[in-house]
């Protein structure tokens, strides 16, 4: 149970429970000044209720208020200010790190299961950048559902079908080189792609040659299949460079092509249903407050609505998770909106547990990154960027470190991942290759080289983590331990609000203060207190890797 939540029972108890914990928990605060103890009290609210001053409050209640964890209490302004037992509460926490270790600060099991819809990229297109931010943020939701408790089922949607086919089709037939789209198959796809645009322009029966194609497509036509089949297959097979690199898992790969076979049921559905309207040849969905939604084209193809439609119900019915996020930018939003409320109208209750998790745009110099004109940062060449600095670094500070490679990508892709994950998801992110890079600062790496620091204070001291002791550790450690203490109640909020920037903020500010303790203390001081530091400061290394694998974030022992 939470510190707040324990000295909000024992001031509820003191109120003769007129107040319940919830309520107290939601009033405490903390106080800004170390000077006012752990925990403030605000009597105001108390105050209005009982038509009583909240001083009066504060100064009766402040009596009242006995319990082992709280050394003294003062009462200043309308507030009582409490004063933890910091040697009780710091052997406590200790103890449960040191107990549960890389389990501390999660829930237990439930049968849960969450759907995370997550990277989803397009097959034949380059991985642009906002799909990196999906993977990242998609993967680290993944692992956060799962601390608290879940089972995360992750799935790559992948975009595998759809008009942009049709066109690929037309492309390969009129201008396609197989040799070349062997020798690099996204390259020389996405140039055949974007030059059909720059025709279709000046041309537009290609337009309709492409509509025809993707009919073909849809109806099993052999050729266009096995051309989509080959598309896919080389696009998938450099996709996967990319999970390896990043490490990231997927449960299902059943993207939009998997639901071709699936969707005469959601089109008889919704015709039965009543809900299907014809307009000018197109089915719809009418809805209200925004655009109709539509099911199917004049030539009755169906589109990126109709197969998420598709989607949600074959879901539903393989997995019952309780939750579902749709990890995908904030662009999509009406999409997501319209896919809700056509699911709700079907009635379909189950669609009210259905998240759109959205993010904001990677731009270039302020404007959005579009791979339809071919404007695009390879992702791969972002990463083998980072690697290359990373390792650029290692030689010049460490340069006998073993493993210099294994440890150049753990870096590397650290950077990458922690400068997308410490903003809030919604922001729009600069893309800064610079920045990225930096690895002092508010960057991946510094947190991991803090890590790596403990390792080898632990190591030199030859640490044992089954020989728990404590006797003092120096007042300096007190922030940290209550960061310590705080952290299962960070991984509750970035799941609450799946949002990732909470662990990796969470991550920089120990990183901090514990380099900034240990600037000033002496560990391995070789007295009684030495053991009690060590196990300190494995404590704050078992936090800090839980919280970067939380992230998605590799941690090497030794950089
Ligand atoms: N492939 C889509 C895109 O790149 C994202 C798909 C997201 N998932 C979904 N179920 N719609 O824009």
């Amino acid at each position: 149970m939470s510190l707040s939540h324990q000295i909000a029972s024992v001031i509820s108890n003191a109120l003769e429970n007129d107040w319940t914990v919830e309520q107290v928990e939601q009033l405490l605060e903390k106080p800004k000044q170390k000077e006012l103890g752990d925990i403030a009290f605000p009597c105001f609210t108390l105050a209005k209720k009982m038509r009583k001053a909240p001083q009066q409050i504060a100064l009766e209640l402040s009596k009242k208020l006995e319990d082992k964890l709280i050394a003294s209490v003062q009462v200043a302004s309308g507030y009582v200010n409490i004063f933890l037992d910091q040697a009780l509460i710091t052997n406590q926490v200790l103890r449960a790190i040191t107990t549960d270790q890389q389990e501390y600060g999660g829930k237990n099991k439930k049968h849960e299961k969450i759907v995370i819809d997550f990277s989803s990229p397009n097959i034949a297109k380059p991985f642009s950048m906002g799909h990196l931010r999906s993977t990242v943020i998609g993967n680290s939701l993944a692992n956060i559902a799962e601390k608290n408790g879940y089972k995360a089922v992750r799935i790559n949607h992948l975009g595998d079908w759809g008009t942009q086919f049709g066109k690929l089709i037309v492309a390969y037939k009129l201008w396609g080189n197989k040799e070349k789209i062997l020798a690099a198959p996204i390259e020389e796809l996405l140039k055949i792609y974007v030059h059909f645009h720059e025709m279709a322009e000046k041309d537009d029966s290609l337009n309709e040659q492409a509509r025809a194609a993707f009919k073909s497509l849809e109806e099993g036509d052999e050729e266009a299949l096995s051309l989509w089949k080959w598309f896919k297959e080389a696009s998938l097979k450099e996709f996967q460079l990319i999970y390896e690199l990043l490490d990231v898992h997927f449960d299902s790969y059943a993207g939009e092509a998997f639901y071709n076979d699936k969707m005469t049921t959601v089109v008889d559905d919704l015709k039965e249903k009543g809900l299907l309207i014809e307009s000018h040849g197109a089915y719809v969905v009418e809805l209200e407050d925004m655009p109709p939604s539509l099911i199917t084209k004049k030539d009755g193809a169906t589109l990126y609505a109709t197969r998420d439609l598709s989607a949600a119900m074959y879901r539903h019915q393989t997995y019952q998770a309780s939750r579902t996020f749709y990890v995908v930018g904030n662009e999509q939003t009406l999409h997501f909106k319209q896919l809700f409320s056509v699911l709700q109208k079907m009635g379909f209750e189950w669609s009210k547990q259905l998240e759109h998790v959205p993010f904001g745009m990677m731009l270039k110099d302020g404007k959005k990154m579009s791979t339809r004109k071919g404007k695009v940062i390879l992702l791969a060449d972002v990463i083998a960027d980072a690697i290359k600095t990373a390792k650029h670094n290692i030689n010049e500070k460490n340069p006998t470190l073993e493993n210099k490679e294994e440890v150049a990508t753990q870096v590397g892709v650290g950077a990458v991942i922690f400068n997308d994950l410490k903003n809030d998801r919604m922001n729009d992110i600069e893309f800064s290759l610079e920045q990225m890079l930096n690895f002092e600062g508010e960057t991946g790496p510094y947190v991991q080289y803090t890590y790596a620091r403990i390792c080898s204070l632990l190591q030199k001291g030859n640490f044992e983590a089954e020989a728990f002791s404590f006797s003092s550790i120096g007042g300096e450690a007190w922030t940290i331990i209550q960061l310590l203490e705080d952290f299962p109640r960070v991984v509750e909020k970035a799941f609450e609000h799946a949002d990732p920037s909470q662990i990796a903020k969470f991550s920089l500010l120990l990183a901090r203060q514990f380099n900034k303790y240990y600037a000033n203390t002496k560990i391995l001081a070789d007295d009684e207190t030495t053991s009690s530091k060590l196990t300190f400061a494995f404590t704050v290394s078992v936090v800090l890797k839980e919280s970067l694998r939380l992230l998605g974030i590799p941690v090497p022992e030794k950089m």
